[in-house]
């Protein structure tokens, strides 16, 4: 099979897979982090492999933890299976497998300390484009999509946010949305690896803070 047909089959199995998904993990997602990884992988002066960026961003959010009871091994195994039907190279599915195990911003906390358990270019590319779909207008609207599904409150100016938040208290945190942006969207221009990611990242990272200082502008009138 060609590359190009391998990318293919693989968005219809995401496609099918994520149908009726929640909390800003559906197709879309997938698609703009998809779309991302490539811009990304462009730019990009080091050789990388592409399909291996493609399939690995396509499959990424193949199954959240969060709706596994936690089991964030459901992903992973999904994808290989998946992989193994396309007739990969088992070095290559491996690799893909890597990535979909390692993307998640939940897997840099481990008893608060941050520890690194694979790493490559092409994870690197995924993960860039991955934390930038949190960034930016897009990622304001998912917050809000995210704390509404969730029932939080938008703002508590009486709820400061939790700036030492652990694995656990991340997966765990019950608090206003806004207090999401301080505890994650605000640090993940410094955790940006590619020269594309920095820059797209540093441009969302403006935009939010540009979005906060108008929202407590009508927060507080007088
Ligand atoms: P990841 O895919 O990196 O593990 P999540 O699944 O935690 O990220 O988050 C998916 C989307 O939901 C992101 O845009 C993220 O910012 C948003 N989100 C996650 N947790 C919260 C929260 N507590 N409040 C608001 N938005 C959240
Ligand atoms: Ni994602």
């Amino acid at each position: 099979m060609s590359d190009a047909v391998l990318v293919e089959r693989t968005i219809s199995f995401v496609k099918e897979r994520l149908e009726g998904a929640k909390s800003g993990h559906d197709w879309f997602h997938i698609q703009r982090v998809f779309r991302n990884s490539l811009l990304i992988a462009r730019e990009e002066a080091k050789e990388l492999d592409l399909l291996v960026v493609s399939l690995g961003a396509l499959l990424h959010d193949i199954a959240d933890s969060k709706f596994h009871n936690g089991d964030e091994t459901v992903g992973p195994k999904v994808a290989a299976d998946f992989l193994k039907t396309l007739g990969l190279q088992a070095k290559t599915i491996a690799h893909i497998e890597q990535i979909v195990a390692n993307i998640s911003f939940k897997n840099t906390f481990t008893s608060g300390k941050t520890v690194k358990i694979f790493n490559s270019l092409e994870l690197q590319v995924v993960q860039d484009a991955d934390r930038l779909d949190a960034l930016g207008a897009i990622g304001i609207a998912r917050a809000f999509h995210y704390g509404g599904y969730k029932n939080r409150k938008i703002y508590d100016p009486e709820i400061a946010p939790n700036l030492k938040m652990t694995r656990e208290g991340y997966k765990k945190s019950q608090g206003p949305t806004i207090n999401h942006f301080y505890e994650k969207l605000l640090l993940l221009k410094d955790k940006m690896h590619t020269p594309a990611g920095k820059r797209l990242a540093e441009e969302r990272h403006a935009f939010l803070l540009h979005y906060l200082e108008e929202f407590y502008r009508e927060w507080n009138p007088l």
